[in-house]
């Protein structure tokens, strides 16, 4: 078992990887809550698969258990469905000694997040992430939210759980597709913050030996997170540098109208467009580019778009994280190091255009 201790004062709490932990999972959660209740909160790819399995050990560990199960993806991670876990939170006669449990990818992760958060003010939580993506990203951080017509994530909070369990074996049955979005992300660690985890991916051969090497990928991942996480809780900082390919990634995602990119390959988008801008301007070691276009073909992740540059600027632009009129753009000094560059945002539409020469303004 690998653990990782997340330091946050007060919400600390320790991040547990292991093969088979799920049928583990209600002990653990013992060690952490005396809960007579808790509420499993999944969608219904995850919960057929795996909800089951989990409700046994619950059970064996003394908790009543109820399940409340939604239709997978992105549609789903709105108000209207959060009305309807609150109403079966509030059915079932969970109190705030009561626990909320997640088991699913990033939709559930972060929908079943901001019910714990919210409901009767907060009510401790246990993830179980069951996506590569959510294993390595979303479940770690606090971050938790639904999407609203206008936009992804608009409403939502910081939410520490109380603790998040991961079990690798759970990705043998990801479609291909979700694990190679998830590798977009580990990429990204690799890059702003560790050229030895970039460097176990580029020793990748095959995809048996991927399904292998998870166990390590997930840990080196989590460990960045949750290093950046404890010294930038709130996004003011060094948190930023995980926005690395995301600026032009969410507008690519955004420019298909989140129907022909993942998340994680937009972000490859994103990462491959920004190196190849920041290392023509002299900005980035030389052939960092290309190293990393290397990598990102091998997991089938897309490094170039269709999608015109000045559409991908305009909706940039919309892009939320923008404070007034200034961006903080993320680019890498080189493999392993990232650092930001804060600019005005006409600064980095002739940036992506090759328009600005070295060292900025
Ligand atoms: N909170 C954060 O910090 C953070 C970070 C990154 C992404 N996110 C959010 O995460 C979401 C994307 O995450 P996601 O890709 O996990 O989405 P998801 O939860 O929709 O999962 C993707 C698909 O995989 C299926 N699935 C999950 N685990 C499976 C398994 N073990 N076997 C078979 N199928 C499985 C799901 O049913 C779903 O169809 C987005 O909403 C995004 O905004 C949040
Ligand atoms: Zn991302």
């Amino acid at each position: 078992m690998k653990k990782i201790r997340v330091n946050l004062r007060k919400y600390s709490y320790d991040i547990q990887i292991e093969r088979g932990i799920l049928e583990q999972a209600g002990e653990r959660m013992r060690q952490i809550s005396g809960a007579e209740k808790a509420a499993v909160i999944t969608d219904d790819t995850v919960n057929a698969l795996y909800g089951d399995r989990l409700e046994e050990s619950m059970k064996e560990a003394g908790f009543a258990v109820r399940r409340i199960s939604f239709p997978a993806g992105e549609t789903s991670k709105t108000l209207s469905v959060l009305d309807r876990v609150y109403g079966e939170l509030a059915d079932f006669g969970m109190t705030r000694s009561d626990l909320a449990v997640t088991l699913g990818g990033g939709v559930p992760g972060d929908l079943g997040g901001f019910a714990a958060a919210t409901y009767l003010r907060g009510i401790p939580l246990v993830q179980i992430p069951t996506s590569f993506l959510a294993q390595i990203d979303s479940s770690v951080g606090g971050k938790v939210a639904v999407d609203l017509p206008m936009g992804k994530n608009l409403v939502g909070s910081f939410y520490q759980p109380a603790g998040v369990l991961i079990d690798p074996d759970l990705i043998s049955s990801l479609p291909v597709r979700y694990l190679h979005d998830g590798m977009a992300e580990a990429v990204k660690y690799g890059c702003i913050k560790s050229i030895r985890l970039f460097e176990l991916l580029e020793r990748i051969q095959d995809r048996e030996e991927m399904h292998r090497k998870l166990e390590q990928i997930i840990y080196e991942c989590c460990m960045i997170k949750a290093r950046i996480v404890e010294r930038d809780e709130y996004d003011l900082g060094e948190r930023m540098q995980l926005n690395f390919g995301h600026t032009l990634g969410h507008a690519a995602e955004a420019f298909f109208h989140y129907e022909t990119y993942t998340h994680g390959e937009g972000v490859a988008v994103g990462m491959s467009m920004v190196t190849e801008m920041s290392e023509k301007q002299g900005l980035t070691k030389p052939g960092t580019a290309a190293r990393l276009e290397t990598l990102l073909k091998k997991f089938e992740l897309p490094i170039h778009t269709e999608a015109p540059l000045e559409d991908l600027l305009a909706l940039a632009e919309h892009d939320k994280k923008k404070r007034g009129d200034d961006l903080t753009l993320i680019i890498l000094s080189c493999i392993g190091e990232a650092r930001p560059m804060r600019m005005h945002f006409a600064d980095f539409q002739k940036f992506m255009k090759g328009e600005m020469h070295e060292g900025g303004h």
